[in-house]
């Protein structure tokens, strides 16, 4: 089984933005723990983050190519990108919505997704461990398909 995980803007400064939101974990932390639990599970596990939209929108669109299921956390741009929602719907990978922080318990403006409802399932507010918990249900709702 072949998962990607896919990061949005800002999350390269993970560890030293906003640490009393965020945590103090860096992204190269958090990308060696989920590949850790990823090669636990039997699972390939590809990594990527960017700042830019239309860079999240093409690595989205390469996912129908590379992988079974995806973890996206596609950050700021997950109030704000029709596009990037557009994408997901485009190539109807199954995908685990995953934010470190309860983006439901923040502003206003943070607690409307534009992915939620087409992802699987989404896993907010548990810091790094979020990324962990998502790609345990990502492999599980796969496994599952498989067994069909
Ligand atoms: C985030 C939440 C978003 O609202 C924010 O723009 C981010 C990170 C999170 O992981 O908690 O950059 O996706």
């Amino acid at each position: 089984m072949r998962i990607s995980v896919l990061n949005g803007p800002n999350l390269n400064l993970l560890g030293d933005r906003e640490p009393e939101v965020y945590g103090r974990v860096s992204l190269a932390e958090v990308e060696a723990a989920t590949r850790e639990r990823a090669r636990a599970l039997g699972v390939e596990c590809a990594w990527t983050q960017t700042n830019h939209e239309g860079e999240l929108v093409e690595a989205i669109q390469g996912l129908r190519q590379s992988t079974d299921g995806a973890l996206i956390n596609a950050a700021a741009f997950t109030h704000t990108s029709l596009a990037v929602r557009d994408a997901v719907l485009a190539v109807r990978v199954p995908f685990v919505e995953v934010h470190l922080s309860n983006i439901f318990a923040r502003e206003p403006e943070r607690r409307r997704s534009l992915l939620a409802d087409v992802a699987v399932g989404v896993v907010a507010g548990f810091g790094a461990d979020s990324y962990r918990l998502g790609l345990e249900g990502l492999v599980a709702y796969l496994a599952s398909r498989r067994g069909r």
